[in-house]
């Protein structure tokens, strides 16, 4: 069965990674998705365990549209009645491109419209349409070039949704996010890992969870394949209980601090129901006075300047790139940002530097190899 998986701006490699690690076959890079071909149990697996994806989408229709009517027309032409069982409700998410509709929420209508008279004619019935957490998630996505996909969701809520963080301090990164950085920089458990400036904690708990092998999905509580007619619950509880047999127990230690006494309270309040967890040490600490390890993982997202008002941005980064040099020498040093232009000020070379996507801000995540030279030469050599 062919699966698309969404994703985020520039994770798309790493869900490839991931998708290739379950085993999923004819895998295919997209722009913010990736497709491939698995079976049931897979499908299940992809929404419990993937730390990259958004959306698991099994699609069932494809068609070129030629005029509006052809939506209806096409729409109308899957049987309803095997993808809506019967008082399950239902909600369309459509993303329209092409120059057919002006308005997407108006191709959404008809779409409903031709799921809705289907219904009526083959069951008597009208279905409910349940905007938010509905039972059934269909997907319509039409393509600059007017070509339309069908199809089921699978997932329901976005995945990034992982059902752990009761609080957030200010600014949280988004839970896929988190995790797509944390494996772009290539960790896996094998070194210690630290955020000091962690916020409520979101790249620490993801840390955890990968260096734990902890399923992605683990504290969510229902996926919308739940809800399908075709669900088999022995084969999820098999896929849930593979996946729990795996966690296994990190070997090295995940290290989290901030300045703000609240963020470490949200950080311990989100952790709370994780296993493991005691692998994770959290501080009340100023970065300006926390020293570095050689061969440890910094990972950090200061603040901004959006989310959370700084009064001299510049001079803070140009902070931030001092302390790096003078106390974090031999360390491999990550930082995800979405003001750009206070990079510059960083007084670091980055060794490379990734496009991302954080919450609708275009952002970069910027590599630096720290070394001894580093504090003398202000600028670093290239890899
Ligand atoms: C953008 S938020 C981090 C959000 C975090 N990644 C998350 O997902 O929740 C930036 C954090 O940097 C912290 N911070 C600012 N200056 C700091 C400093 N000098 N030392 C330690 N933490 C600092 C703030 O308290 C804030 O929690």
């Amino acid at each position: 069965m062919e699966i698309v998986v969404k994703t985020l701006e520039g994770l798309e490699g790493v869900l490839a990674n991931e998708l290739k690690s379950l085993q999923l076959s004819n895998i295919e890079i997209l722009n913010r998705a990736v497709r491939c071909e698995g079976t049931w149990s897979q499908l299940y697996k992809c929404n419990y365990c993937l730390r990259t994806a958004m959306r698991v989408l099994v699609p069932i229709k494809k068609a070129t549209l030629e005029s509006q009517d052809d939506l209806y027309d096409v729409v109308k032409s899957i049987d309803w009645t095997e993808y809506i069982p019967d008082k399950k409700t239902f909600a369309i998410n459509g993303t329209i491109a092409g120059e057919l509709f002006t308005y997407s929420r108006f191709a959404v209508f008809r779409a409903k419209d031709a799921i809705a008279d289907q219904l009526v004619e083959k069951k008597g019935y009208r279905p409910n349409v349940k905007p938010k957490n509905p039972d059934i998630l269909i997907d319509l996505y039409i393509n600059a070039d007017n070509e339309l996909t069908i199809s089921m969701d699978s997932s329901g809520k976005s995945l990034h949704l992982r059902n752990y963080k009761y609080r957030q301090y200010k600014a949280p990164l988004n839970e896929v996010l988190a995790a797509g950085i944390i494996l772009l920089a290539g960790y896996d458990g094998s070194q210690v890992f630290q955020d000091a400036m962690c916020g409520s904690g979101t790249l620490i708990t993801e840390a955890l969870m990968i260096a734990a092998n902890i399923p992605a999905g683990m504290f969510i509580e229902k996926f919308a394949f739940q809800n399908w007619a075709n669900f088999s619950p022995e084969v999820w509880e098999s896929v849930k209980e593979i996946a729990k047999n795996g966690i296994r127990h990190p070997e090295n230690e995940i290290i989290g601090s901030d300045l703000n006494r609240f963020a470490i309270r949200d950080v311990k309040k989100n952790l709370q129901k994780f296993p493991l967890k005691e692998k994770v040490q959290l501080f009340e600490r100023d970065f300006f006075k926390t020293n570095g390890h050689p061969n440890r993982l910094l990972i950090m997202n200061p603040p901004y300047d959006r989310r959370i008002a700084m009064d001299n941005i510049h001079e803070f980064y140009s902070e931030i790139g001092n302390a790096l040099k003078k106390f974090w020498q031999d360390s491999t040093v990550w930082v995800i940002t979405s003001n750009l232009n206070a990079m510059k000020s960083f007084g670091l070379r980055p060794t490379k530097k990734i496009t991302l996507n954080n919450g609708g801000l275009e952002s970069k995540l910027y590599k630096f190899e720290v070394y001894e030279g580093s504090r003398k030469a202000k600028f670093q050599r290239k890899d």
